[in-house]
């Protein structure tokens, strides 16, 4: 989008939400709401992104998108067309058409912009608005039209005196402008009685000759915008639905699409299955052919090709190809697993990393450990890594054998193919190939 810029409107008070966060930052699907219009305006491939922030969310909003964007500044809350304002004097003659986006709709698909783009420039529009038809119409603003079916004005929902219940054609909150007449016509609109100056008073402007346009989006819930928490869930139910459908298109089975969850940023694999009750969330990345689930929740984790997690939680951790984990286990931040890894029954794994082959099949915890090829962690054995004051690593070599009800009191090393009798208390290093046994453990001499 050559000559375009954009300007994403975010410094509303967003007192509906009754929030300490600010209301564009509330995720959707994981995704921050305000992400939504930035990625879809760079998606178009606008290059001038604009973002209008307030006093008092500006901090939050610069710390999470940082410099990707330019800000301006709105000092007080005095409506729409104020927050345009705010930002035209940022815009130089490098763009002549402006995409305005109100933050808090991020269910508007590219599609539909582009189709409101094509006709804003196809016609030589100097203002074309996005609207919906059939939509809950209660607290947005509604489109009139005159006998011709032009656009006549906007009325606001603060300002309609008809059924509020009533369907209409109502205004998606996404629009463009060429800049010039941008320019002219803005900062000049008188204030609604409200006080507040509305960006919808523009399409009113059609008798100085401007041709003021609106488009229907091609899905009427593009339009929708989240100022409360009911909003913000049904924002969520429409994108979590949009996204389960992208995966099965692209060849995800989810038998049970209402109970999955799949964040906006992950990636899914071809002929992987989610099962019923799962979550899949962050920036997660799971590989072809798993199964995932039931009752799993997979979080900012890699999960490589052919595994499957039965009914256990994933968070933080790296999993390579065809392992499996569960039923009821538990990998903590910083678990990375590798090809071929067995976590059986109530496992836990935090820190560590257990090399191809590891098996550990029940009842274990294992914490800053780095466990070799082919090790086998025996039924209830733990990791004692915390002396109540630091954090203790235990190096397991490969192939080594951990009985049943090891005690392994880091720091501590067990040698490659060394092997602990069952209810072991490790206190001091195993060499390589030895036997320990007992309480504290001692190496059996002679072998
Ligand atoms: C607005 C539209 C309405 C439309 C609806 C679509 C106006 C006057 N009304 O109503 O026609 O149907 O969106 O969702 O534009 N903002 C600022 N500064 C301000 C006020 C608001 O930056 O002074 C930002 C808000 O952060 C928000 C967006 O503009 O992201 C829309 O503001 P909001 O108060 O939610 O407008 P609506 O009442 O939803
Ligand atoms: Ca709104």
């Amino acid at each position: 989008m050559e000559g375009w810029a954009g300007i994403v409107l975010a410094a509303g008070n967003g007192a509906r939400m009754k929030s300490r966060i600010p209301k564009v930052l509330h995720p959707i699907c994981g995704k921050p709401m305000l992400r939504y219009p930035l990625d879809l305006l760079r998606g178009l491939g606008v290059g001038r992104i604009i973002i209008v922030v307030s006093p008092f969310n500006r901090a939050a909003i610069e710390a999470f998108l940082g410099d990707s964007v330019d800000y301006a500044l709105q000092p007080e809350p005095q409506g729409t067309a104020d927050a345009v304002n705010c930002a035209l004097p940022l815009l130089d003659d490098a763009c002549s058409q402006v995409l305005v986006q109100n933050g808090d709709t991020p269910l508007v698909q590219p599609d539909s912009i582009q189709l409101l783009t094509n006709r804003h420039q196809g016609q030589g529009n100097q203002m074309t608005m996005l609207t919906a038809e059939g939509l809950y119409a209660q607290d947005m603003g509604r489109v009139m039209r005159d006998d011709q079916g032009q656009i006549a004005e906007i009325v606001e929902a603060n300002d309609f005196t008809g059924c509020a219940e009533a369907p209409a054609e109502v205004n998606a909150g996404t629009y463009c402008f060429q800049l010039t007449w941008l320019r002219r016509y803005l900062p000049d609109l008188p204030a609604s009685p409200s006080g507040e100056k509305y960006l919808t008073a523009l399409a009113g402007l059609g008798n100085t000759g401007a041709v003021i346009d609106g488009v229907p989006a091609l899905d009427p819930s593009d339009a929708f915008g989240v100022n409360n928490r009911v909003q913000l869930a049904i924002a969520e139910s429409v994108q979590r639905e949009r996204i389960r459908e992208r995966w099965m298109l692209a060849g995800v089975t989810i038998p049970d699409p209402g109970s999955v969850f799949i964040d906006a940023e992950v990636v899914i694999g071809q002929d992987t299955t989610i099962l019923p009750n799962t979550m899949v969330q962050g920036e997660s990345v799971i590989g072809e052919d798993c199964q995932i689930g039931p009752n799993s929740v997979i979080q900012d984790s890699n999960i490589g090709d052919r595994c499957r997690v039965t009914a256990s939680v994933v968070e933080e951790s790296q999993v390579a190809a065809d392992v499996q984990i569960g039923p009821f286990s538990h990998l903590r931040p910083g678990a990375s697993l590798g090809e071929g890894v067995y976590i059986g029954n109530y496992v836990e794994v935090k820190n560590s990393r257990l090399a191809p082959g590891a098996v550990s099949g029940h009842f274990s915890y294992l914490g800053d450990a780095v466990i070799g090829e082919r090790v086998n962690i025996g039924a209830g054995t733990i990791t004692c890594n915390y002396d109540g004051t630091d954090k203790h690593t235990t190096t397991i070599g490969d192939d080594a054998f951990i009985g049943s009800d090891t005690m392994l009191v880091a720091p501590v090393t067990v040698g490659d193919g060394a092997t602990t009798g069952a209810g072991a208390v490790v206190t001091k290093d195993i060499p390589k190939g030895r036997l320990a046994v007992g309480v504290p453990a001692r190496i059996v001499p002679g072998q």
